[in-house]
């Protein structure tokens, strides 16, 4: 109400309340480059905009009379209490959109109290981004590299910095096919952008000839050698259940069978994600997928959801399909390069706003309660 009760005073919201005019008000502000790189995905665009196609056909059946006066938005999620079933998702080199990059968004995350998950490719390194959250809840995704060492670091560093909850992004062993990006040959990592948890790592500096300041070319190439592995298998999981002792949850699992290897390895949970649509071009949609991992482990692991969020009613629709909460991807993006931190906090409090709407108009006190009845597919 807040916002109709400024608007009483004539004054209206800077940015829109309908997140989805976001990116296109972006594209008008920044260059080509940049925006493409967030807004493109794998391929024709076929994969994101199946997400989004699979979240639009599923439609709320809400309940009536059911005392939704007192609602309550908590949700418990791998062992904490958030405020609601949302947290930002990791995305990379956040200085392309705005020069407070990673800083505006994770105090925009941190005032509206919900986690904040920094990419390994963040352009501001992690310690600087803790510093900045007080004890705000923060989980860190790890791109689980070739060279050991290195990932062991950033488990190490991660942890000393306060971050609870590891996430590790499977469905990026190599960066796919992006025509957007292939058309304006613009790959942010190639000029250093997103490199800044590595070049500042003791671990990868020790690999270099010289610091990363005095031959940027040879750090990003070393870089660009070890970012992933397309090697890696389930057996080395391992390894990162040994050096982590928080939660480790698993990003980009869209077959049941991969959940349920998920759960073998003693993972505590899975991201149901395509990556925004931005890896297998053809892939199956997010939340066509959900269902059936929620159904495959629903009872061993927590299951998060991501891929073609964009309101709360999506919100809504994810844990109707059995996720736990949602990640949110582009649009803070979009809401930080438009108004930094109070752009982000504004997609946060949007989203928030129209969940508890949604819920409420739905029929539910709490989002507990949401369930396979309470979606149709049209
Ligand atoms: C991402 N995503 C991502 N994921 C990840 O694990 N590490 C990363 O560094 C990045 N970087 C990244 C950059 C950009 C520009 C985008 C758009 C996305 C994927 C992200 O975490 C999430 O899975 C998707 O953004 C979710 O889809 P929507 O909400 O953007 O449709």
């Amino acid at each position: 109400y807040e916002i109709y009760l400024n608007g009483m005073t004539g004054a209206v919201p800077r940015l829109p309340t309908d997140l989805t005019r976001l990116e296109e008000l972006t594209e008008r502000r920044l260059g080509p480059g940049p925006v493409g790189y967030v807004a493109g995905s794998a391929g024709d665009g076929s994969t994101a905009r199946a997400n989004r196609a699979a979240l639009d056909r599923r439609r709320i059946v809400p309940r009536m009379l059911r005392n939704v006066a007192e609602r309550d938005l908590t949700v418990e999620v791998l062992g904490r209490t958030l405020p609601a079933p949302l947290a930002l998702a990791p995305v990379g080199v956040l200085s392309i959109m705005h020069p407070e990059a990673e800083l505006a968004a994770a105090r925009a995350a941190a005032a509206q109290g919900v986690p904040f998950t920094l990419s390994s490719a963040s352009s501001t390194p992690l310690e600087e981004v803790a510093a900045a959250m007080g004890d705000a809840e923060r989980w860190f995704q790890l791109y689980w590299a070739r060279d050991r060492e290195v990932t062991r670091s950033f488990l190490d560093r991660a942890k000393a910095s306060g971050f609870s909850v590891l996430v590790v992004t499977l469905d990026t062993p190599l960066l796919a096919w992006r025509p957007r990006d292939l058309d304006q040959a613009y790959l942010p990592f190639l000029h250093g952008v997103g490199t800044a948890n590595y070049f500042s790592d003791p671990a990868f500096r020790a690999g270099l000839a010289k610091p990363p300041h005095e031959d940027l070319n040879a750090a990003v190439m070393h870089f660009v050698g070890m970012f992933a592995d397309p090697g890696k298998t389930w057996p080395d999981l391992a390894f990162l259940r040994e050096h982590w002792d928080g939660p480790i949850v698993l990003k980009g699992v869209l077959h049941p069978d991969d959940a349920r290897l998920a759960a073998d390895a003693g993972m505590d949970g899975v991201v149901v994600s395509n990556h925004g649509g931005r890896q297998v071009a053809g892939a199956v949609a997010a939340a066509d997928a959900l269902p059936a991992v929620a159904r495959a482990v629903g009872d061993r692991l927590t299951v998060l959801f991501d891929s073609g969020v964009r309101t709360g009613d999506d919100v809504f629709k994810a844990l109707a399909l059995g996720a736990r909460a949602v990640l949110l991807g582009r649009p803070y993006v979009y809401g930080l390069a438009l108004d930094g931190q109070p752009g982000v906090e504004h997609v946060i409090r949007c989203v928030l706003a129209e969940l508890d709407l949604t819920l409420a108009l739905s029929g539910h006190a709490v989002p507990g309660t949401v369930g396979a009845g309470d979606v149709v597919e049209a």
